[in-house]
């Protein structure tokens, strides 16, 4: 039993007001609710905030990236260790903006995954291919490249999450079908089944992502390979992302 997972990406957006004023407007909505997993991803500079106004309720907070080493002379960047101690229980690694802009390749989301774990932190590993690689007939080989070489050699599965994104379908409000979404994040399950055994193929959380709102989240959370959304633009309101959480209700 995979328990679904709607994690918030904020991404550049809000300040320590404004995100007092979401997470405010969203722990009422979503304090009934049961059986998912319910994350909030806001800036570095807010996490401790966040952190306060959602202790005693269910919705976990992550950070939007990390770096690989504990401490050292690298300006800039930032620690799972102090993710941890800012509250976070959650990181985003290798999402397609930071693959795009910032340089990020399977390698350093394999290392900054590992350093996640090993840190008690959950990863919420990002994959997904643009558009030209999907019209180019190499979706799959792309997919296989960044989950193989993203999560090899990995100490535990347990506290790893895929979120399968793609790229055409992040922030331009279309979606992938509730098919094109479900086929990719079978064809996702079956490479982590061949590379990292059967248990982990079954128990490994993989959630869609890109464009998801509450008209559309139902359809999707419905495919069998669909656990749960990593969701951008509709996770700025607590109107919006309650009702993608309570997709169920
Ligand atoms: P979107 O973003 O929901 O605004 O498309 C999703 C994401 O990038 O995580």
């Amino acid at each position: 039993m995979r328990t679904p997972v709607i994690a918030g990406n904020w991404k550049l957006f809000k300040t320590s007001g404004e995100a007092s004023e979401l997470i405010k407007g969203l722990i009422p909505l979503v304090k009934d609710t049961t059986g998912v997993e319910i994350v909030v991803a806001p800036v570095f500079t807010v996490l401790d905030r966040v952190a306060q106004l959602t202790s005693g309720s269910a919705i976990k907070l992550s950070a939007q990236d990390c770096f690989w080493e504990e401490e050292g002379a690298f300006t800039g960047e930032i620690s799972p260790k102090m993710l941890r101690d800012a509250g976070c229980s959650h990181v985003i690694i290798g999402h397609s903006e930071r693959r795009q802009y910032f340089g990020e390749t399977d390698e350093t989301v394999n290392k900054k995954t590992k350093a996640a774990i090993a840190a008690g932190l959950t990863a919420i590993v990002c994959i997904g291919e643009t558009l030209k690689e999907r019209e180019d007939g190499i979706m799959n080989d792309v997919l296989m490249r960044q989950v193989s070489k993203g999560l090899e050699g990995l100490a535990s599965f347990s506290n790893v999450i895929v979120a399968y994104e793609p790229v055409w379908a992040i922030g331009t409000g279309k979606t992938a079908s509730d098919g094109q979404a479900q086929d990719a994040h079978k064809f996702i399950r079956q490479v982590i089944m061949d590379k990292f055994g059967n248990a982990t193929a079954e128990s490994t959380r993989i959630l869609y992502g890109g464009s998801v709102k509450p008209e559309n989240v139902k359809g999707l959370m419905e495919q069998p390979d669909i656990d749960g959304a990593l969701v951008g633009g509709a996770s700025l309101k607590a109107d919006s992302f309650a009702a993608i959480v309570n997709f169920g209700k």
